[in-house]
């Protein structure tokens, strides 16, 4: 580790601030590139400050490339203009959204440079087309002058200030030679190739060079910007909003005319490309490929995307449309699609350009994810478990692969932090599996004065009164079973198929059976005979039939399914199928105790309080009961063999107020691992757990010489420490 006495007090103040800039920059690199930081925080924090005051003792010696340029300066009136030296292109966009767009792009290029089909796959890179905005960072000599915006390809703004703030994109191209130890490192100012493990050298960094590339701001941190917005709006400060999307954020970070604002908003940055660059006939590198350049660029310093990747012919660009589309949805930042590039660079410059638009790249877009769309109406449905959700109603709007015509807004408070009203424009999100969402208003489309939207303190469906609990985001009905929706919604929910799986029993017919009055609890399910069936709304004889096989064959279940589909509140999949595991039976289940239910993994304090109150309630019981008498079954088995708990043969008492947990909650947990706990200290009592204001019991243990412990000696203790 770097240790900062490597700079003797004798040692001229000059050398030290290179040293330190040098020190600095590398430490930059491992932390915001490579995300392995090899000095704690504290430490990059104490060789700043150490610099920042060097700095302002000799104002002479400041360097637009100091790393405490990263922390933003001063506000300017504007921006000035910049003519970019090679113009900023756009790229053909292809817009079929199938896999086949690759397809097209790749049998344009192959006729373009007249190939037959005799001829070999082309190689080409592919990479993620990043959603922020594009930039350009000029450097001479290694060190960054200049960064600019796009603009209109031809002239963009000057937002260097700003872009010295991200602290992935290095401000003096010194290629870190990692590993090795940095005092070693040659001194500031020196040029070198580097060497990588395959004895591959990348070029020296020539006098010019442009990187572009994009800007962008990631998933995480733009919801933690979001969150300290929201607290500052709390707080009643000025001129604050939330923004709407990352690439918005990304975008207004940028344009910041304060750069101690853009540096407080977390930006990071992809390389995808060149601007100028020297001429390798005056000494600047040639490259064979654009795969080979962007290795490069990595090599000094800059972030190049993981995803990116040689392909070769449509095959492999229509795999990688494929596969990135399928990691979109987890990927850390947003993108729009995929962008396949020519490789090799003599083919690029063959091809060329039309008008602003090389032939030798295209982008393949994924169907977008946001989309303007009017709301209708505004809705509020009820879930299973009482639960009332504000749903806007939408005029149909294609997104994310689907035509989407609710949208949901959440709770209450979302609801009245986005202000949506009836006849609002508003901007619709649909990505993966996740349900649709409003993820915003425009304002300015708003016509007239719309009502506000305020949630019903009745539930819509059944009249019971809705409330919300202290601490709670959700209104509830309270209605229980009384409610059709809860009743309809309970049933669907038994029936899902990974439930006890009741085949072509959907929402409809739900509603159906529970509007007609034939359906009031689950095992009215199993009641059903053909005739009520049939006598329904379009409902043929085949089809009554087929539900009815499908109920017949759902009676054959397994103990997790079954369980699952009770709807306990905090009982998912998961927990149903612990909680078989582990008592084998379904009357265990129901007769355990809450300290019991702990003992199961994946069992907390709440889901074991939410399973015992579940079947604490008669009528739930009663539910039950009727199922199997209806001849629901599965097979049980005995409960997995107990596990040696670590507090078996324990005997302990509580004294005092711990830290974090409660009185129940500690003895829950002692019991769970199969201590007892008892009210008074005997020279039986194994251990006295004492919190604060322990009273007479802590005395009597010292007195009887019973081990005292404090909360953190217990749990280490359940965690199977001794
Ligand atoms: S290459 C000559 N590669 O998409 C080609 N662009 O019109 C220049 N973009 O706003 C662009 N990811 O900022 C390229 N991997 C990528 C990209 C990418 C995002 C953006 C770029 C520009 C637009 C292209």
């Amino acid at each position: 580790m770097f240790t900062p006495d490597l700079f003797a007090p004798e040692d001229d103040d000059a050398a030290l601030m290179a040293q330190l800039r040098q020190v600095l920059h590398q430490h930059a690199h491992r932390y915001y590139v490579l995300d392995a930081p090899t000095i704690p925080d504290a430490e990059y924090d104490r060789l700043f400050k150490q610099l920042q005051d060097l700095e302002a003792r000799h104002p002479e010696l400041a360097a637009p490339d100091s790393p405490t340029q990263r922390i933003g300066g001063k506000v300017l009136e504007q921006f000035a203009s910049v003519r970019h030296a090679v113009p900023m292109l756009s790229i053909r966009t292809e817009t079929d959204t199938e896999a086949s767009g690759a397809e097209n792009f790749d049998a344009r290029i192959r006729r373009e440079l007249g190939l037959t089909e005799a001829d070999p796959a082309i190689e080409y890179v592919a990479e993620p087309k990043f959603d922020g905005l594009a930039m350009s960072l000029r450097y001479e000599h290694g060190v960054l002058v200049q960064a600019a915006t796009r603009g209109d390809g031809e002239v963009g703004e000057d937002v260097t200030q700003n872009i010295r703030t991200i602290g992935q994109i290095p401000l003096n191209i010194v290629a870190p030679a990692l590993g090795t130890d940095v005092s070693s490192l040659p001194p500031e100012g020196a040029r070198f190739a580097l060497g990588r493990p395959g004895g591959k050298t990348y070029p020296l960094v020539p006098p010019v060079l442009e990187v572009r590339g994009e800007v962008y701001m990631r998933r995480d941190d733009f919801e933690a910007l979001n969150d300290r917005q929201r607290q500052r709006i709390a707080a009643g400060e000025r001129g604050e909003k939330t923004f709407v999307n990352p690439r918005n954020a990304a975008a207004g970070a940028v344009r910041q005319l304060d750069s101690t604002i853009a540096a407080q908003r977390p930006l990071s940055f992809f390389a995808y490309g060149l601007g100028e660059v020297t001429a390798p006939e005056a000494g600047g590198p040639r490259w064979q490929t654009h795969y080979d350049m962007l290795q490069t660029l990595k090599s000094w310093g800059f972030p190049v995307c993981d995803l990116v990747n040689v392909a070769h012919g449509a095959t492999e660009l229509v795999a990688f449309y494929q596969s990135i589309g399928q990691q979109r949805d987890g990927l850390g930042y947003d993108i729009d699609g995929v962008v396949y590039k020519l490789n090799s660079l003599a083919l690029q410059r063959r091809l060329g350009f039309v008008t602003r638009e090389p032939r030798w790249a295209v982008a393949h877009k994924f169907p977008a994810q946001e989309m303007l769309t009017t709301v209708l109406g505004i809705d509020v449905q009820v879930g299973r478990t009482g639960k009332l959700t504000p749903v806007a109603k939408l005029a149909p709007v294609f997104v994310g692969g689907v035509t989407v015509t609710n949208a949901t807004l959440h709770n209450e408070d979302e609801a009245r932090r986005k202000d949506v009203r009836v006849g609002d424009t508003v901007i619709v999100r649909r990505a993966g599996d996740v349900i649709p969402e409003v993820v915003s208003v425009l304002p300015d489309q708003r016509q007239g004065n719309p009502e506000v939207f305020t949630m019903p303190h009745q539930c819509p469906v059944c009249g019971s009164v809705a409330v919300r609990e202290e601490g709670e985001a959700d209104y509830r009905c309270t209605g229980g079973l009384f409610c059709s929706a809860q009743r309809k919604q309970s049933i669907l929910h038994f029936a899902q198929r990974r439930a006890v799986e009741v085949e072509g029993l959907g929402d409809k017919l739900v509603d159906q059976l529970v509007d007609a009055g034939v359906i009031h609890t689950l095992s009215d399910l199993y009641r059903l005979g053909f005739t009520a069936l049939v006598n329904l709304e379009r409902m043929a004889g085949k089809s009554a039939q087929n539900i009815l096989d499908a109920l017949e064959k759902s009676k054959h279940t397994t103990l997790p399914r079954f369980l699952f589909g009770l709807g306990i509140r905090h009982v998912g999949e998961a927990t149903a199928k612990e909680l078989a595991r582990h008592f084998g039976k379904l009357d265990a289940i129901m007769d355990a105790s809450e300290a019991q239910l702990l003992a199961v993994a994946d069992v907390g304090p709440i889901v074991a309080k939410s399973i015992r109150t579940f079947f604490d309630q008669p009528h739930n019981r009663e539910v039950v009961e009727q199922l199997r008498a209806c001849g629901v079954t599965w097979p049980e088995g005995a409960p997995a063999p107990v596990a040696a708990q670590p507090l078996s043969g324990k005997t302990f008492v509580l004294t005092g107020t711990l830290p974090t947990l409660d009185r129940e909650e500690a003895k829950a947990l002692i019991e769970a691992a199969g201590g007892k706990v008892a009210g008074s200290v005997s020279k039986k009592t194994s251990y006295v757990v004492a919190g604060a204001e322990a009273g007479s019991k802590l005395d009597k243990a010292q007195e009887l010489g019973v081990a005292v412990l404090d909360e953190a000696q217990l749990k280490e203790m359940l965690d199977g420490g001794s």
